[in-house]
């Protein structure tokens, strides 16, 4: 298992449309456990596969407390089935360090996809999970939380990450 590097915004990788998973080969179930590790160590509530450049489609999430033991979900070819009621959440994202701002999404939905052993399951997800579940979703269409906020909370979003990356690229 690796910690990957995880992309940040700006960066045009994350804007790639992922592609359905074909088969569970060894390599897949590598990519899962690099992701793992990935969000672990970030540490973050869940990461997509787009956002360490490999356009995927699968993300992890983990939405236990600190205090609670670990319960990693992997999703591989995802689908929301169902979407219920309405929920404004603090969101933040491995891919906008220091960023968080509201968004609104569904409040409960239900997911059908594959886990890691290609087994087909289906969760109803609320809190939290429903949430983390719509944010990963969108990172495999190319959908940033940015693109979800309002004009202003955008424009501010954008200069502070641009200018952030261009800090970056300037002290190496
Ligand atoms: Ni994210």
């Amino acid at each position: 298992m690796a910690v990957r590097t995880i992309l940040h915004y700006p960066d045009p990788r994350l804007r790639e449309k992922a592609r359905p998973v074909a088969e569970i080969t060894p390599a897949i179930k590598q990519l899962v456990d690099d992701m793992a590790e990935t969000m672990y160590a970030a540490p973050g509530v869940g990461l997509a596969a787009t956002q360490i450049g490999e356009p995927h489609r699968i993300f992890v999430i983990d939405t236990a407390n600190e205090d609670e033991p670990s319960q990693l979900r992997v999703f591989i070819n995802p689908e929301i089935v169902q979407r219920d009621g309405e929920v404004t959440w603090e969101e933040g994202c491995l891919s906008f360090p220091g960023v968080v701002e509201e968004i609104d999404r569904a409040s409960k939905v239900r997911v059908r996809a594959m886990d890691r052993e290609g087994k087909v399951f289906e969760l109803d997800a609320d809190g939290l999970l429903a949430v983390a579940v719509q944010h990963e979703l969108d990172h495999l269409e190319g959908v940033l939380m940015i693109d979800r906020m309002g004009a202003l909370k955008k424009r501010i979003v954008d200069r502070k990450m641009r200018r952030r990356a261009e800090t970056r690229a300037s002290a190496r």
